[in-house]
């Protein structure tokens, strides 16, 4: 889910320079400087636009032994089944960094090989099948009519209050709810700790070692913030042990035999995964409602022939296409994920190029997302064009679906998807079945995750 860290240039220039050059029919983009101001400046996802139209679907760079790809076929080798069976991806340095220094044990994010494996396979049933999400849906539903009083028409903290609301679905989805462990002091330390814990992994990213090795303010404040979420976190775990609590994932993985420390991890990456990404989206979703009027039109019949005056739960998200597709739409211009990762440890065939081992390869969504053969019009946001369509040519449809993938694809696509994408989706509906939204254009910028440059300005007025 993450992108590049090391950034740390001079060393990481001699040392990795080889294999780039060795890919020898991959173009190569040497202009270095403006990679490292696309970097600095959080325009990646331009730069890789203007580079691939430059020297097509696929490039690499003489450092880091990067390649960057924008095909669809391409991305479906290396994400797929042709890609590898215990598929890497990047972390950023900090992170790692932190979990080696202080020994600190993490999550899937942070796992590799079997040991990922043996994680994610426990945790595929608790978390992508329908049964366990149908046991989640009333915590989601809950939320959004909460989420509705404290907005009371009053949007100057909307953002806020949408935060407020994904960290409460998912501590109480992970840990449940118990005597010892109030959610709603839980919450507010979690909000802290996470955005914390961003805003240093941003200050982070350009020599993270030299940060560590000087403690310097923005090392110890990353660190305090990880230390805290942590604690929290381990609070609430530990509550849900000695209860002997029924619910929550937590308790599921008690009964498999998944010990107290692995627990602590696992949850932990799940909020680091899935708070940010999922806030993030909501508030891209609700921008394009506010500048596309007729789509939320459209959407609010969508809405009232589907569920009447009852507000919309998790059983109906199949039968509302237009919404859903106006969440696949706004991936596509704003995608909370801007780059898919893997790190590559055998050969991978992608198009006719083998990449070899030690090669770090880069998705670039934006890029595949502006291509105007499989998206005509690419800048408007058209929900309609992911509506099933069996007149469509079949490689077009392949070359869609395959050019905008939010939670990723292949075996470590996101184990938070189903969570996700219903929270997303219960809360937005429940705005929009009640609140008319209005929102000020907003650039996309690319940091930790593909974020508003300034805060997007929502409001809502009551219908
Ligand atoms: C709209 C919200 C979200 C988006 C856009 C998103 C996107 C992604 C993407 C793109 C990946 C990498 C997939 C790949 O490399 O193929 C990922 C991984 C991951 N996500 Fe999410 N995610 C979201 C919400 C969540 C939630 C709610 C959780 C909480 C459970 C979560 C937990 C994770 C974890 C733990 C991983 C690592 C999985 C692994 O390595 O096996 N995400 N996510």
């Amino acid at each position: 889910m993450f992108r590049i860290s090391r950034l740390n240039i001079p060393g990481m220039v001699e040392k990795n320079f080889y294999s780039a050059r060795f890919i020898s029919n991959v173009p190569m983009y040497d202009e270095l400087k403006k990679f490292q101001h696309a970097m600095m400046n959080n325009c990646l996802h331009v730069f890789t636009r203007e580079a691939h139209k430059e020297l097509g679907p696929i490039f690499k760079l003489p450092i880091m032994n990067l390649v960057f790809i924008a095909d669809p076929s391409m991305s479906s080798d290396l994400l797929g089944t042709s890609g590898e069976r215990y598929p890497k991806t990047f972390i950023p340095e900090s992170w790692e960094i932190h979990a080696r220094e202080y020994g600190v044990k993490r999550g899937l994010i942070f796992l590799a090989g079997e040991e990922w494996w043996e994680q994610r396979s426990r945790l595929n049933p608790l978390m992508l099948k329908s049964a366990a999400i149908t046991k989640m849906n009333p915590s989601i539903e809950k939320e959004a009519s909460e989420l509705l009083k404290r907005l009371d028409g009053d949007s100057s903290q909307i953002q806020k209050d949408v935060y407020r609301s994904v960290t409460k679905i998912l501590l109480e989805l992970f840990i449940g709810t118990s005597k010892d462990f109030p959610l709603d002091q839980a919450i507010e330390r979690v909000i802290i700790d996470n955005s914390g814990l961003f805003r240093g992994t941003t200050q982070l990213m350009f020599n993270p070692q030299e940060h560590f090795e000087r403690k310097s303010p923005e090392w110890m404040m990353f660190i305090g913030h990880v230390d805290g979420i942590l604690a929290t976190l381990k609070q609430g775990i530990r509550a849900s042990y000695k209860e002997k609590l029924e619910h929550g994932v937590a308790a599921e993985l008690f009964k498999l035999g998944t010990s107290l420390e692995d627990v602590e991890k696992i949850v932990c990456d799940f909020l680091l995964g899935g708070v940010d990404t999922t806030t993030t989206s909501i508030m891209w979703v609700l921008h394009e409602l506010g500048q596309n009027p007729d789509v939320q039109e459209r959407i609010r019949a969508e809405l009232k022939t589907v569920c009447g005056d009852n507000p919309c739960s998790g059983d109906v998200l199949e039968s509302i296409p237009l919404m859903k597709g106006l969440f696949r739409e706004t991936s596509r211009l704003y995608p909370a994920v801007p780059f898919l990762s893997r790190i590559i440890s055998k050969n991978v065939k992608v198009g006719e190029h083998i990449l070899p081992p030690g090669t770090n390869v880069m998705v670039s969504n934006s890029a595949m997302a502006f291509n105007s053969t499989n998206f005509p019009n690419p800048s408007v946001n058209k929900p309609e064009r992911w509506i099933r369509d069996n007149d469509m040519p079949k490689d077009l449809k392949n070359d869609m679906a395959a050019s905008v993938r939010p939670f990723g694809h292949g075996v470590r696509m996101c184990v938070g998807r189903r969570v996700a994408e219903n929270s997303l989706l219960v809360l937005v509906s429940n705005i929009v079945q009640n609140y008319q939204v209005s929102a000020e254009k907003a650039e996309y910028a690319t940091k930790m995750i593909g974020v508003p440059k300034d805060k997007i300005k929502i409001s809502i007025k009551p219908l």
